[in-house]
Order: C-alpha cells, then structure tokens, then sequence
C-alpha cells in the first residue's frame, strides 16, 4: 500500500493507495464508523463497486445505508444537495460521523460540500471511482455545486478525512472517461515536472490500456504531486495551488462554449486548454515552439484534443474570451493565466491582454 500523508495541522489525513483497496475498506473504515451506522454516496452506475465496499464492510462489522443518486454533471446542484442533506439528517448523521463519497468528482464535490454544512461540519471519506477523482478532485478539499450562473461557485474548502484509492476501479470506467482524467496527470508533468511529463511520453498509452504498474505509479506520482501544492497553499491564496488551474482558463471557455455538456468532458478541455496555453506561450516567445508542439503531439497521441478544431469548436476568439471573462479567477477586470517558459516550468501570468488572446484564438495556431 502506497500512504501519502497530506499534513495539514489538524486537517490532516492520508490517501491510501492499494490495487484492490476497496474490497478491503470495511477494517479501515470501521475504526471510523466506531459502531455507528455509516452512510454511503454514489451513483448509479457504481453499483458494482458499491456492493464491493457494502459487503467489505458488513464482513467488517459495519452497519451502513446507501443513498444512490443520479449520475452526471447535473447532481452537483442545489435541490441534489437539499434532498441529500435532508437524508443525510433522516439518517441521524452527528458531527463525528464520517460520509463515505463513492464515485467521480460529481460525487465528491457533493459530499464534501454537503458535509461541510451538515450540522456545521461533520466528517468525510473520499473513495474516487475515476481517473480524475483519483488523480486530482479527492484530495485537496475543494468542494462545490454549480448554479445557473456556472459551475462549482458555491461551495466551501472541507477536506475529507481520509482518502482510499483503489485503482482496480478504473477497469469499469469508459476508456473516453480514463482518457479524460489523464489530462490531469499530464498537468502534473507540465507545471513543474519535466522528468514526469517525460514519463508520461514514454507510458501514458500503457496507463490508457489499463497496465496496472502504469496506472499505479501515474496515481501516486500525481496525488504527492497535488498534495505537495495543496499543503503549500491550501485555500489557493499565495499563487502556488493556482497552478493547478493550468489549462483551465482555455480548457473553461471551451467546455462553456460546447455548454458544459459531453460534447466534451472537463479533462478534454484541459487537455486542449494546456495545448493551447503553451502555443499561446510560445507566440509570446516564452518556451519554444518545439515544447508547445510536443505537449500538443503527445496529447493527440493519446487521442485528446490539442487544437479548437480538435473539440470541434469554431467559434471566434472573442466568443471565447467572453466565457473565460465569466470564470471565478478574474479579478478587477483581469484574468490571471498559467503560461509557460517550458515543459515544466508553468508560471501565474497576471498581465495577459485579453484582446491579444482573442487575436490568437483566431490564429492557425489555435
Ligand atoms: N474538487 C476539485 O478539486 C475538483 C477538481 C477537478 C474536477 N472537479 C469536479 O469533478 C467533476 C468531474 O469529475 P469526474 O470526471 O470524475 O466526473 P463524474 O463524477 O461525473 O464521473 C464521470 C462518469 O463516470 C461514471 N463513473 C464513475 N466511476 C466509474 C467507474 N469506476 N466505472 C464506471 N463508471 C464510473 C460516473 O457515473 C459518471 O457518469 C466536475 O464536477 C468538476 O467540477 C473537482
Ligand atoms: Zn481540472
């Protein structure tokens, strides 16, 4: 078992990583349960794994109840979270209990937001059921639902209390989805990690098909990699955990543009969103154009959209500078950007010209 401990006073907890983890989780988890009843989120189409960790821990001792929501990006809402905080208390939830979230980043997000106001806090455990989830959204604490003015703005930093990450979950995942999340590894490599995004060439189509040594390393890299950044700063006001949002600004107007739907998954649009960041880059003459071509060529490679018409979007450069003016980061009027100097060298930008963005957007390069 891989243990990365994520130190963060009495915040703290550990990801725990381990092929076959979630058939194990009852013993972990009952030391938390402490003979209460627990109470399990997910969704629908976990149920295999949902009677995987049911079983695990009725073996364990542990009396639980699931509650199965709708899959999709549309659960992350304020009547999901009404009737999910209104079981939750039904349940007789106490601060000191802890909420198992069994699923995606929709599922987590929820829960996390949902504990995070039940009673004024009570307790949390993430069980991250695809690639992104387990790379990135597990772990770190950002919570949130999505309104009608745009996705995650209402939502609180709650870190869960332990995180269990059990890569075997990933054989059932749709390969488009795996896909997906491995935008977000790659980010890892980009920021700051060139020895990594180096790994990544030489292994990402391996983790793709599932090779369990692949996956298994690509996970713990990342989650020490995302734990390092979030100890670093954990509520994103220093500088350092917003570059995490590499990619982000692009890869938000395009998801805006296609309307938050599954004409393209959030990782997809990071993936051109980080392609398009460093081509934006290199026009500037801040890395090379042979950096900007090889995050493009490897991304193409593993069958992610690196250009606009890749994600099938025609739209003008300043359609698309629009949605990014609507995105949570901008600040008296400007938009701070994750540009590059290099594979690896990704850097917070606040004196980007939105109009010179929307020029490139509008050129070949895009
Ligand atoms: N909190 C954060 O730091 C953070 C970071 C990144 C993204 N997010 C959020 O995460 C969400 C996206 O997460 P996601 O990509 O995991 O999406 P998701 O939770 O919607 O899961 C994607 C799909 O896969 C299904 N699924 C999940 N696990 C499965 C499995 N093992 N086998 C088969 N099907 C499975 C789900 O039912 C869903 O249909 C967005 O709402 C985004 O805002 C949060
Ligand atoms: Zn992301």
């Amino acid at each position: 078992m891989t243990v990365i401990p994520v130190a963060l006073g009495d915040r703290s907890y550990d990801v725990r990583i381990e092929s076959g983890l979630l058939g194990r989780a009852g013993e972990i988890l009952a030391t938390l349960a402490r003979g209460r009843r627990m109470a399990i989120v997910t969704d629908a189409n976990l149920s295999r794994h949902l009677a995987t960790l049911q079983a695990s821990l009725s073996t364990a001792g542990v009396d639980n109840e699931a509650i199965v929501l709708a899959p999709g990006e549309a659960t992350k809402s304020w009547s999901v979270l009404e009737s999910l905080t209104d079981r939750l208390l039904d349940l007789g939830i106490e601060r000191s209990d802890h909420v198992i979230a069994l699923g995606g980043g929709v599922i987590g997000d929820l829960v996390g937001f949902a504990t995070a106001i039940l009673k004024r806090g009570c307790k949390f455990v993430q069980i991250p059921t695809t690639l992104l989830a387990q790379v990135d959204s597990s772990v770190g604490g950002k919570t949130a639902i999505n309104t009608r003015a745009g996705k995650n703005l209402i939502g609180a930093f709650h870190q869960p209390a332990l995180v269990l990450i059990d890569p075997d979950t990933l054989d059932t995942l749709p390969a488009r989805q795996v896909r997906a999340g491995y935008a977000e590894v790659v980010k890892y490599g980009l920021i700051d990690d060139p020895d990594f995004f180096a790994w990544c060439e030489a292994n990402g189509a391996k983790l793709i098909a599932g090779e369990h040594d692949a996956r298994a390393h690509a996970i713990g890299h990342s989650v020490a990699a995302k734990a390092r950044i979030v100890v670093e700063d954990e509520t994103e006001t220093s500088g350092r955990r917003a570059l995490l949002n590499l990619g982000h600004t692009f890869g938000h107007a395009l998801e805006a543009e296609t309307g938050f739907s599954d004409r393209l998954f959030h990782g997809e649009g990071v993936a051109a969103g980080m392609a398009l960041a460093y081509a934006y880059s290199a026009e500037r003459g801040l890395c090379s154009h042979e950096d900007a071509a090889r995050v493009a060529a490897h991304l193409r490679g593993i069958g992610l959209p690196a250009r606009l018409s890749d994600c099938g979007i025609d739209a003008n450069g300043e359609t698309l500078v629009g949605h990014m003016m609507h995105d949570k980061k901008m600040a008296s009027g400007t938009l701070p950007f994750l540009l590059a100097r290099g594979i690896g060298q990704t850097y917070l930008d606040k004196s980007v010209d939105l109009t010179a963005v929307a020029a490139f957007l509008d050129s070949a390069n895009a």
